[in-house]
């Protein structure tokens, strides 16, 4: 399966990139330059060394016409992006790990969209793809260690259990995560807030600490 990453030369896009590519998945970087994706596909190549990476990068556009899309834009960025994508992105499962939120003072706060989500707002911008959520959860500087396995649970949400299930194979591709079913697109405003607690965390601690559910086996 060809994964399809717009936005994927920011930390969070580029570490979902080359994680997924280290586990051999053929992988395409998107970005709004061809230039910008080529600059970090090469950096990721370098700092990956010793891993074999298919990693091509490309503009959003390319990387749309992948199998599975995941979004990794900033939220003030999102809609617009797969707004221009409907018919790349048509019948295809499109990741979200979009959070909301906004820098209140110095704290960083949850921003409530007016459709209540941002995957809620995605799912009315490309009405034709199966809207999921994973990975908004799981800091960048852990998912891009190079020298260490992630450890986390990602909570994975969408409409259809056949939608749910595939994403959760391809986090369970990863070793160190499992995903964890959380629900429809209805809890996908509790999953994008809860982020700006784990940011407040993180920042008080020091650290890049992410969330296991326990009571599952
Ligand atoms: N950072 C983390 O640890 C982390 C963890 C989990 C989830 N997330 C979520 O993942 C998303 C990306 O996070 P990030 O820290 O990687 O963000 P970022 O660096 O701010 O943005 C990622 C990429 O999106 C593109 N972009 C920027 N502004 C845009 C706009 N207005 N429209 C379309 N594309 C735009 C840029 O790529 P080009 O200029 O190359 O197009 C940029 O490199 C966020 O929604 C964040 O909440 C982040």
């Amino acid at each position: 399966m060809k994964i399809g990453i717009l936005g994927g030369t920011g930390p969070a896009g580029s570490a979902v990139s080359a994680r997924l590519a280290s586990v051999g998945l053929e992988v395409v970087l998107g970005s709004r330059t061809q230039e910008r994706a080529t600059e970090v596909v090469d950096a990721l190549i370098k700092r990956w060394s010793g891993h074999d990476l298919a990693l091509v990068p490309a503009t959003n556009e390319v990387a749309a016409q992948a199998d599975l899309v995941v979004l990794a834009t900033p939220v003030e960025g999102a809609v617009n992006t797969v707004r221009g994508l409907v018919d790349e992105l048509s019948g295809k499962i499109l990741v979200t790990m979009v959070n909301a939120m906004v820098k209140w003072g110095d704290r960083v706060v949850p921003l409530m969209p007016y459709t209540g989500s941002v995957a809620v707002a995605l799912s009315r911008a490309v009405p034709r793809s199966h809207v999921a959520g994973a990975f908004h959860h799981l800091p960048a500087g852990q998912l891009g260690d190079t020298d260490h396995d992630p450890e986390a649970d990602i909570m994975v949400f969408s409409d259809l259990p056949w939608v749910t299930e595939q994403v959760i194979g391809l986090v369970e591709r990863i070793p160190g995560l499992r995903g964890i079913d959380v629900g429809g697109l209805g809890s996908a405003l509790a999953v994008e807030a809860l982020t700006a607690c784990l940011v407040e965390v993180n920042r008080r601690y020091k650290t890049h600490a992410s969330l296991r559910v326990t009571g599952i086996v």
